[in-house]
C-alpha cells in the first residue's frame, strides 16, 4: 500500500489519493472525512473540530498549508504555530512554575482521582504559559528493561495500569484546553543507542525493537487506545527504529495500526532526529516536520487538536520566555505535596516503626537527605552525571527535567518537625562519610584551649571530665557513631536517571553499605527510597534493624514534605508498587544494552501487602455483548466502537477488620483461558477505596470487551477466547483473597 502525497513546489497541486483501509468499515452511520484512508473512521466529539479543521484550512493557499505543517506562522490567517514543550512534570523548562513529581510517580497513587487531579494543574501551567500542546503524558518507554533511562517518565511496565494512566492524562490535558501528545509511538525502550546523528540507514544507531505481533498490540499499542480514546490529539513517533525502519517513518507503525486500527485523528509529530527522509517521513504518516511533502489529511491533522481542546476560544494567554516572570502555580504546591505521600510505598513496618511520634531524638543519614550544594539543577543529559544525585532528588534529569521554584528536602522537612515536637536532630548528610577526611575529632583539650571557655567541673553531660567528650551532641563522627545514640534512624537513598542514557546499577555499593552500617548500630533503621525505577533491595530488606521501607519515585518540589507526611503517620501510606522489585538482577530476564528485541511479554508482579482486607462476597454478572467473540462495531476513534462496551462486571465487599482507617487498593486479576496465551495473571481493574475501621465497603469492576480480549494474530483483531477464567481480586498480585470462575463456550 503506497500513498501519493502532494509535493509542493511553488503553488501547484496535485490531487491526493490517500491509503485504502483494508479493513471492513461501516460508513453509514457517520459523517466523514478525508482524514483516514478513505474516510473511513467514525470521528464521534471530533466531529465538530475536524469540520471547523476544513473550513479554516479552505481559506489557505497551498503555500500557506505547507507553512502549516512545517511549524511556522500563517500571518494571513493569524494562525501562530503551534507551542509544544515537554512534559509530565509541568512545562519544560519555566521560571515560576511548580515543580511536579514525575510520571511514574502520580501512578505510584493507584489513584485515578489524583491521577487526574495532578495531570489537570500540570496542564493549566501549560495553559497559562500560553504552550498549546503538552508532549505528556509518557506511556513509553514501558518497562522492557529494568535499566532504562526514561522508566521515571513511563506509567508502568503494566500494559493495563500504564493504559488507565495514560487515558486519564490524556482527557485531564484536552479538558483543561491543552493539547495533549502522548508518547513514544512505539517501542522506545532504551536509551544506548537510541540516536543516530540523522542517518537512517545506520545498523547499530538508531536501534531496532523488533517485537512480534501478539507483543506488540497486548503489550505496547494498549495503553496508546486508551490515551487516543480519551482526547489525545498529537502523537509523538519515536527516535528509534521498529523493525529496522525509523519508528517516524514506518508505515505499518504509523498509517496502519496508530491511524486506522487504534482511529487517531490527530498530529504525529516526530521526536528529535526522528524524522529521516522528507519523503519517507511523509509516506510513513509523519504529519509534522521539515517536508514538502503533504497532503490535506496532513493538513487537517495539524489543527484539528486546536480545535478539538477550543484553543480557539480567544482565552489562552499569549505565550511567555522561559524566563518571563508568569507566574502559574497557583495551589498546586499541595497538589505535589499530597500525591507524593500517597504514592509513597510502604515495603516493610516492623516493631510499629512507623508513624513517628514526636521521637526523642532522630538521626539523618544521605546526601539523599538534604540540599546538595548547587542546586537543584539536573542536567540534560545523565551520562556521567548518575546513577545516584549528591543530593535530594526529586526531578529526573532530560525532557522531564522539572523546574524548581523552591524544593523542600526531607532535612527542611523533619527541623520544622522538630521544632514542634521537641526531638533532638543530628545528620550525616553523605553517603560516603568517614570523619578522617573532613577533620580530625577534636577533644577536650584542644577545645579547653581554644575558643570554648572554661571547665566548669562538672561531670554532666556536654562537658565531662575525660580528655575528649562524650555524651551530648559530642558522639563519634561516624555512621556507626550517630546511629548507636538516635531513637530512630532515617537513611535516605536514591537513584538518578532521565534521558539520555541507561541506568549503569540497580543497585549502588556506596548506599547499601551505609544502610548497612547504620542499620549494625541501630535497632529502629528507616529506610526511605526515592528511585528512577527498580531498585534491587536485596542486601538489607531482611535485616531485622531495618524496621521500615519507604519506596517510590521522584515526588517534585514537596518531596520532603510528603515525606514526613507518611513518616509521621499524616498520611496513611497507600502507595502501590508499579513494578517489580527482583531480588537480584538476573530475574528480570534482560539483557541490559542491548540491540533491542523486546519480545518478551513484560509479566508485573506488585509484591506489596500490608492491609487487612477481608472480601467477602464476589459476584459476576454477564452481559449478552460478551457472545461476540470479535468486535463488530465500526472503526472509531479508540478502535472499534464495542471494543469500550463493558460487558462483565465483577463486584465485591471489602472489610476493613484492621484496627485503623485506611485506604485500599482493591485489584482485579484475570485468568485467562489457553487460548488466551496469556500471563499467569493480568491486572484488569483497580480501585482506591477509603474504608473506616470495622466497616465494609462495595467495590464494583466492569470489564470492558478490550479488558478481556486477546490479539488474534491470524484475524487480526481483539478476541475473546472460549475456555475458563477467573476473576480474583486482592490487595495485590500476591495476596489475593477472593475468586469466582466463568466458563465461556465456544
Ligand atoms: C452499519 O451501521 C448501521 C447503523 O449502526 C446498521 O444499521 C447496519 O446494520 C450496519 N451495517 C453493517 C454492514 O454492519
Ligand atoms: C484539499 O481541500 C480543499 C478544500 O479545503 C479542496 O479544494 C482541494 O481540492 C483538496 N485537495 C485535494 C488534493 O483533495
Ligand atoms: C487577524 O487579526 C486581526 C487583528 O485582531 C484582525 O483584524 C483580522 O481580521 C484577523 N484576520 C483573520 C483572517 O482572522
Ligand atoms: C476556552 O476554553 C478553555 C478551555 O476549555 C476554557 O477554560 C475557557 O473558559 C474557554 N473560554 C471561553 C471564552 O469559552
Ligand atoms: C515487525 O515484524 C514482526 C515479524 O514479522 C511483525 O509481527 C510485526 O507486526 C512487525 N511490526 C511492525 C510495527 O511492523
Ligand atoms: C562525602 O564525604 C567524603 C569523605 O568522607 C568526601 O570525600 C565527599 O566529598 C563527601 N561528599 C559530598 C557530596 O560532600
Ligand atoms: C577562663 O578562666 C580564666 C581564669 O579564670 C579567665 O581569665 C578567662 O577569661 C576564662 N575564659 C573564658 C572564655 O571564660
Ligand atoms: C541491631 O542493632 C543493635 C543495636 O541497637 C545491635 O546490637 C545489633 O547487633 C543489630 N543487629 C543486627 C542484625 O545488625
Ligand atoms: C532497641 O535498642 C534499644 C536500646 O538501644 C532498646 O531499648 C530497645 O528495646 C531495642 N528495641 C528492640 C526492638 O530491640
Ligand atoms: C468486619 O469484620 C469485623 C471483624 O471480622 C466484624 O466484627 C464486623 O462486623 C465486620 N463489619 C462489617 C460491616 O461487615
Ligand atoms: C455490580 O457492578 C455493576 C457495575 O458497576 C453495577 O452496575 C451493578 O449494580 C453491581 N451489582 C451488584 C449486585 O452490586
Ligand atoms: C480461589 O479461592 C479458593 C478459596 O480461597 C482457593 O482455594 C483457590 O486456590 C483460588 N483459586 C485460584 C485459581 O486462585
Amino acid at each position: 500500500m503506497k500513498l501519493s502525497l502532494v509535493h509542493v513546489i511553488g503553488a501547484f497541486l496535485l490531487p491526493v489519493v490517500l491509503a485504502q483501509s483494508k479493513r471492513a468499515t461501516n460508513s453509514s452511520s457517520f459523517s466523514t472525512t478525508g482524514l483516514l484512508s478513505s474516510g473511513a473512521v467514525a470521528l464521534g466529539d471530533w466531529d465538530a473540530a475536524y469540520q471547523k479543521a476544513v473550513g479554516f484550512l479552505g481559506q489557505m493557499t497551498n503555500e500557506q498549508k505547507l507553512s502549516l505543517i512545517t511549524g511556522s506562522d500563517v500571518d494571513a490567517l493569524n494562525w501562530t504555530a503551534l507551542v509544544m514543550k515537554d512534559g509530565t512534570q509541568g512545562p519544560n523548562v519555566y521560571n515560576y512554575e511548580t515543580g511536579f513529581s514525575e510520571g511514574s510517580a502520580i501512578v505510584y497513587t493507584w489513584d485515578k482521582n489524583l491521577i487526574s487531579t495532578q495531570f489537570s494543574a500540570v496542564a493549566a501551567e501549560f495553559y497559562d504559559k500560553g504552550i498549546q500542546v503538552a508532549q505528556a503524558p509518557t506511556s513509553q518507554t514501558l518497562g522492557r528493561t529494568p535499566w532504562s533511562g526514561r522508566l521515571v517518565e513511563g506509567l508502568s511496565p503494566d500494559s493495563y495500569l500504564n493504559g488507565i494512566a495514560f487515558g486519564l492524562g490524556a482527557k485531564a490535558i484536552s479538558d483543561v484546553g491543552v493539547i495533549s501528545c502522548g508518547k513514544h509511538f512505539l517501542l522506545n525502550e532504551q536509551e544506548t543507542n537510541r540516536q543516530s546523528s540523522g542517518s537512517s540507514t545506520s545498523d547499530v544507531a538508531p536501534y531496532t525493537s523488533n517485537v512480534d505481533d501478539k507483543t506488540l498490540h497486548e503489550t505496547y499499542m494498549f495503553p496508546f487506545y486508551d490515551g487516543i480514546k480519551n482526547g489525545m490529539g498529537t502523537v509523538m513517533c519515536a527516535m528509534t527504529k521498529v523493525n529496522g525502519t525509523l519508528s517516524c517513518e514506518n508505515e505499518n507503525l504509523l498509517q496502519e495500526l496508530l491511524k486506522t486500527e487504534i482511529g487517531f485523528p490527530g498530529m504525529v509529530t516526530p521526536d528529535v532526529n526522528g524524522q529521516g527522509t522528507a519523503y519517507g517521513s511523509a509516506q510513513g504518516g509523519l504529519d509534522y516536520g521539515s517536508s514538502s511533502y503533504w497532503s490535506n489529511a496532513t493538513a487537517i491533522r495539524n489543527v484539528i487538536g486546536y480545535f478539538y481542546v477550543n484553543l480557539n476560544n480567544g482565552s489562552q494567554p499569549a505565550s511567555v520566555s522561559t524566563s518571563a516572570y508568569v507566574d502559574v502555580r497557583g495551589n498546586h504546591s499541595q497538589v505535589v505535596r499530597t500525591t507524593g505521600s500517597v504514592g509513597m510505598v510502604l515495603l516493610k513496618n516492623t516493631n510499629n516503626a512507623l508513624p513517628l511520634s514526636k521521637p526523642l531524638s532522630i538521626a539523618i543519614f544521605g546526601a539523599h537527605a538534604g540540599s546538595i550544594m548547587v542546586g537543584p539543577n539536573y542536567p540534560f543529559t545523565v551520562l556521567g552525571s548518575g546513577p545516584v544525585y549528591q543530593g535530594h532528588l526529586a526531578g529526573a534529569s532530560g525532557s522531564e527535567t522539572t523546574s524548581f521554584s523552591i524544593l523542600v528536602t526531607p532535612h527542611y522537612a523533619l527541623t520544622t518537625k522538630a521544632l514542634a515536637d521537641g526531638t533532638m536532630l543530628r545528620w550525616i548528610l553523605n553517603d560516603t562519610y568517614t570523619a578522617e577526611a573532613i577533620a580530625p575529632i577534636p577533644t577536650k583539650r584542644d577545645l579547653d584551649t581554644t575558643t570554648y571557655g572554661n571547665d566548669t567541673g562538672s561531670s554532666s553531660s556536654g562537658g565531662g571530665g575525660g580528655d575528649s567528650f562524650s555524651g551530648g551532641t559530642w558522639l563519634t563522627q561516624t555512621y556507626a557513631g550517630y546511629a548507636t545514640d538516635a531513637s530512630v534512624c532515617l537513611v535516605f537513598i536514591n537513584a538518578m536517571s532521565g534521558e539520555g542514557a541507561d541506568r549503569t546499577e540497580l543497585r549502588n555499593t556506596d548506599q547499601d553499605t551505609m544502610v548497612n552500617t547504620v542499620a549494625a548500630n541501630c535497632n529502629n533503621t528507616v529506610v526511605v527510597l526515592n528511585t528512577v525505577g527498580p531498585r534491587i533491595l536485596d542486601s538489607w530488606i531482611e535485616n531485622e534493624n531495618v524496621t521500615a521501607i519507604l519506596y517510590g519515585s521522584l515526588l517534585g518540589e514537596q518531596s520532603g514534605n510528603s515525606i514526613i507526611d507518611v513518616l509521621y503517620g499524616d498520611v496513611n501510606p497507600s502507595g502501590r508498587l508499579i513494578h517489580t522489585i527482583a531480588k537480584n538482577e538476573s530475574d528480570y530476564n534482560v539483557l541490559r544494552q542491548i540491540q533491542c528485541n523486546p519480545t518478551l511479554r513484560i509479566w508485573v508482579r506488585f509484591i506489596v501487602h500490608n492491609v487487612q482486607l477481608l472480601l467477602r462476597h464476589c459476584h459476576h454478572h454477564q452481559r449478552n455483548r460478551i457472545r461476540m467473540a470479535y468486535p463488530t462495531g465500526i472503526l472509531a476513534v479508540g478502535g472499534k466502537t464495542d471494543f469500550w462496551d463493558e460487558i462483565f462486571t465483577v463486584n465485591v465487599t471489602i472489610n476493613n477488620t484492621g484496627s485503623l482507617d485506611g485506604n485500599e487498593v482493591a485489584q482485579l486479576y484475570v485468568e485467562f483461558p489457553d487460548e488466551a496465551d496469556a500471563p499467569v495473571r493480568s491486572l484488569r481493574g483497580f480501585e482506591k477505596v477509603l474504608i473506616a475501621s470495622g466497616a465494609s465497603t462495595k467495590v464494583d469492576f466492569a470489564l470492558r470487551r478490550r479488558d478481556l480480549s486477546y490479539w488474534d494474530v491470524v484475524a487480526q483483531d481483539w478476541k475473546i477466547a472460549t475456555g475458563e477464567y477467573t476473576f480474583s481480586v486482592g490487595a495485590s498480585s500476591r495476596d489475593l483473597r477472593a475468586n469466582i470462575t466463568m466458563t465461556l463456550g465456544s
